[in-house]
């Protein structure tokens, strides 16, 4: 899975709500899920004091000479009193509805079509009953059609959400529970979501309905009693392809790779078999056995695997769909750690693996290009393993940077920065107008702190994740503290225009917040639980100058802002409800914008600008991974609008290679403050437990490798004798010896298997991509009062349903519909 778009509705039960982006590429579409009322009660948010180690402040204090790409204008004249030509634009619905819920999905990209669904759900036993409707806008929400009567008034259950088909097919599928008996019906619509055909399934199916990203007519699900289903009419016929699959996912050309367990159980980690079809499920084959999980990320497949060490696992590599395996060198873990895939491309793969013990960090290790060699990228990185929170974040507005946290000794978090794809990593540079808070011990020097996931979940102060698109250049938005460690009692929304170089204060308070006309345009709402709301600001000059409007005269409890996402839209949506005395219902309030940036964008409203750019007289200037791109972007003070068509321009130019455009090859490494690798002493005529393509192929290293993705040229190359590691070389890999093997073994580890299971009910411990990319607008608000006290009367009847609601160690409930991406449990 991974591939598509979930609807994953989170509820926490009194702290707020974060949603994660299972995306590989940000897609022309997305969903958000509203939901009435939250309850206030928010977490002491622990404020912790600590000075910077000695080599983050090292970094800190480095003066690079940036200076912003354009200092305030002074004058916010151009977004000031601009309310009569908005509200000309002002398009509010209500909706006849007493729902709880509702979810909303974008169909096709520039189509302008929305579907939201309410949902009102009553538990009752172990039965939900419930009335949903659906509703249908064509014109990016301005009005809306009641189109219930698609769904024959059907129950659609929210939690499998609405799966929109890949790319611009129009495909959109909603899974209902038909009531009273004991069936499943999907509603599936070719068209945009204008027809819908009923279809009742010859299964039950525990995870949304997943398309073939390459082929959106081909549908596959799992059953809940394990069986793997799959269509290739979208959804008319189905059949049973497999009796057994625990986790499923699509693979690259029609591949579906799956894991199976011949005990019968998925609980039988560590001896299941990875299986692989590309033909549909007329031809199996198996590819790795002795799998504990597998993930897929980029061109790259790997599976977690048991060494035959006690309970040790390692992690394998594949670059050719399982034909062939390299082991990875990362270290290997335990039952309770976990390895996780927290970004990938086709180039390259950042992998944290957990420590053992319950600390909450881990180490991020870059790969090279084959995904085997790994080099360590950050100690001590945030991710709990109870919540399966990290702020590791791919700031897709600017190529090679991220944004992460860590957690310092003294159990403060801070965050930190690369501008290299994980190179280096520094504190965030402190905004030249900020004061720093009392975290801070010295009060001239601190840094800034981004509040991502791990905050979200600790404070209810904190309703968004940064927000970054590929289309406005360099834009990152975030909520952020100024001190020496992250503190969320008081967060201020931060901007950058540079990806990250350099930060100003954009808003005081947390606010939502959306980035419209691919940049030109931002809006934000302020972040007030309970509090009626009526004022929208908006900036044209990436955040420095903030115009207010009152959208409506009778003030709504706000709940979410919904865009087109891609962010080339400049129409926005307020989503809330009104309450009166009698009852509650929904209200959106979709306002243009295009009556503010009324001109289109002339040559003149754009200048050049040289992305990672922080020393002019430097020649290597800007070079980052051996090339260097120039974009143009909108002058801050030219109010005018980018057009839906608007593409980034970029001139790429390559740069001289360094040794710091390679990494140290296996059996290599860098000394401190030196950028030549050496080989490694303890391993110097030892035998590796490492090869390349099984036994056969030779080891030829000269100790360095491109980085991934570096495209230098000329300069200086790494000169020197290439070494043989091949006779040194024993391997470990998947071999057919242990296909037999494993029959023998089964019974004991499985009593193994069993017992750790139940022992350690909060290991979570396997390979699972989460992509975690800036964005916001997967974001989810369900705080209906009727939902908690399900959750926490009926506790009991979870164990039956074990993929809808997890509880964590800290209260915070989810819904997900595929656990097995989650870190969980
Ligand atoms: C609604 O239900 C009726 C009776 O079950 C069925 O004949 C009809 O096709 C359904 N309509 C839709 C749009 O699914
Ligand atoms: C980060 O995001 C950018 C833009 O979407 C993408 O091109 C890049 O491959 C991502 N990097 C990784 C390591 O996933
Ligand atoms: C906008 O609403 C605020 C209250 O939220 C009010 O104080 C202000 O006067 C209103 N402005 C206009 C122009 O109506
Ligand atoms: C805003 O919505 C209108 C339809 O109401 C649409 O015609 C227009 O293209 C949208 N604007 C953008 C920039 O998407
Ligand atoms: C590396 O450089 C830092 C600062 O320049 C210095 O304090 C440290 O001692 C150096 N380390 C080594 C091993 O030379
Ligand atoms: C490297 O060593 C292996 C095993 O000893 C040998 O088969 C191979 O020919 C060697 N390659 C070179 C280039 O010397």
């Amino acid at each position: 899975m991974g591939l598509y778009p979930h609807c994953v509705l989170l509820l926490f039960a009194s702290t707020l709500t974060v949603g994660f982006d299972f995306h590989h590429e940000p897609r022309p579409w997305g969903q958000s899920v509203f939901a009435k009322r939250s309850n206030a009660g928010q977490k002491a948010a622990g404020v912790v004091k600590r000075s910077l180690p000695a080599w983050l402040a090292a970094a800190a204090a480095a003066d690079h000479k940036i200076t912003r790409r354009s200092s305030g204008q002074g004058d916010c004249r151009a977004v000031e009193g601009h309310g009569k030509e908005l509200a000309g634009n002002t398009h509010s619905n209500t909706f006849d509805d007493l729902s709880g819920s509702v979810s909303l999905a974008w169909v096709g990209d520039g189509t302008g079509v929305i579907l939201a669904l309410t949902t009102f759900q009553v538990p009752f036993f172990m039965l939900k009953f419930g009335q949903s409707k659906l509703y249908r806008s064509e014109d990016y929400g301005k009005t809306f059609q009641d189109v219930t009567s698609l769904i024959n008034d059907t129950f659609i259950r929210s939690d499998y959400g609405i799966a929109i088909g890949p790319e611009n097919s129009g495909k959109v599928i909603l899974t209902a529970e038909v009531s009273g008996a004991s069936g499943y019906r999907i509603f599936v619509s070719t068209d945009f979501g204008k027809r819908f055909t009923q279809i009742d399934l010859p299964f039950i199916p525990t995870t949304q309905i997943s398309y073939n990203p390459d082929d959106s007519e081909v549908l596959v699900a799992l059953s809940h009693n394990n069986e793997l289903w799959l269509s290739k009419n979208v959804g008319k016929n189905w059949e049973k392809i497999h009796k057994m699959a625990c986790l499923m996912k699509w693979g690259r050309k029609d591949t579906i790779f799956f894991t199976t367990s011949s005990s019968g159980s998925c609980n039988d980690r560590g001896m299941l078999d990875l299986m692989r079809t590309t033909d549909y499920g007329k031809t199996f084959k198996v590819v790795a056995t002795k799998v504990y999980s597998f993930g897929l990320g980029g061109r790259f497949l790997f599976a977690s695997v048991m060494t035959g060490k006690g309970t040790l696992r390692i992690i394998h590599v594949s670059v050719d769909q399982g034909d062939t395996w390299n082991i990875a060198q990362l270290p290997p873990v335990g039952h309770e750690q976990f390895y996780s895939i927290l970004a990938a491309n086709d180039d390259m793969v950042f992998m944290h693996v957990d420590e053992p013990g319950d600390t909450g960090f881990g180490t991020i290790y870059v790969s090279d290009d084959r995904g085997t060699v790994y080099s360590k990228s950050l100690e001590r990185h945030l991710y709990t393993t109870t919540g399966g929170d990290t702020d590791f974040t791919n700031v897709t507005s600017l190529r090679g940077v991220f944004i992460t946290s860590v957690l310092e000794q003294d159990e403060s978090v801070k965050s930190v920065v690369s501008f290299d794809q994980g190179g280096e990593w520094i504190p965030l540079r402190k905004p030249a107008d900020s004061i720093c808070d009392a975290t801070a011990r010295d009060p001239d020097k601190c840094s800034l702190h981004i509040h991502a996931a791990y905050s979200t979940s600790m404070s209810q102060n904190i309703p968004m994740l940064p927000l970054c698109e590929p289309n406005a250049v360099g834009v990152i938005l975030a909520h952020g503290s100024v001190g020496d460690a992250i503190s969320v009692t008081k967060p201020d929304v931060y901007v950058s225009d540079d990806g990250g170089y350099t930060w100003i204060k954009a808003l005081s308070g947390p606010h939502h917040y959306a980035i419209l006309d691919s940049g030109g345009l931002l809006v934000a709402v302020e972040h007030k639980p309970n509090q009626p709301v009526n004022q929208i600001k908006f900036s044209t000059d990436e955040g420095q100058c903030w115009g207010v409007y009152n959208f409506t005269d009778n003030p709504i409890i706000f709940t979410g802002l919904a865009s087109e996402p891609g962010a080339h839209s400049m129409n926005v949506s307020i989503w809330g409800y009104r309450e009166t005395f009698v009852s509650e219902y929904w209200v959106s309030i979709t306002i243009d914008f295009k009556d503010l940036l009324t001109r289109t964008c002339g040559d003149s409203d754009y200048v050049q600008w040289l992305a990672h750019s922080d020393d002019v007289s430097d020649p290597q200037d800007g070079c980052m991974l051996g090339y260097k791109e120039k974009f143009l972007r909108l002058r801050k003070d030219s109010v005018c609008s980018n057009g839906r068509d608007y593409q980034v321009s970029t001139q790429p130019t390559t740069c001289e290679c360094t040794l710091d455009d390679f990494l140290c090859d296996f059996g290599y490494y860098r000394q401190e403050n030196s950028s030549e690798c050496v080989e490694q002493p303890d391993l110097q005529g030892k035998v590796l437990e490492f090869c390349l393509q099984g036994k056969e192929e030779q080891l030829q290293t000269q100790g360095y490798r491109k980085i991934p993705g570096d495209k230098c040229e000329g300069g200086k190359m790494p000169e020197r004798k290439e070494i043989n590691l091949s006779k040194r070389c024993v391997s470990d890999l998947v071999g057919p010896e242990l296909l037999v093997d494993k029959r023998t073994s089964k019974p004991v580890f499985t009593v193994i298997a069993v017992m750790i299971v139940l022992v350690l009910s909060i290991a979570a411990g396997f390979v699972f991509v989460k992509k975690y990319v800036c964005g916001g607008r997967f974001l989810v608000h369900r705080y209906s009062v009727l939902q908690q006290q399900h959750v926490e009367e009926n506790g009991a009847d979870e164990m039956d349903e074990p993929l809808e609601t997890n509880h964590t160690p800290n209260g915070k409930i989810e819904f997900h519909e595929d656990s097995d991406e989650d870190l969980l449990e």
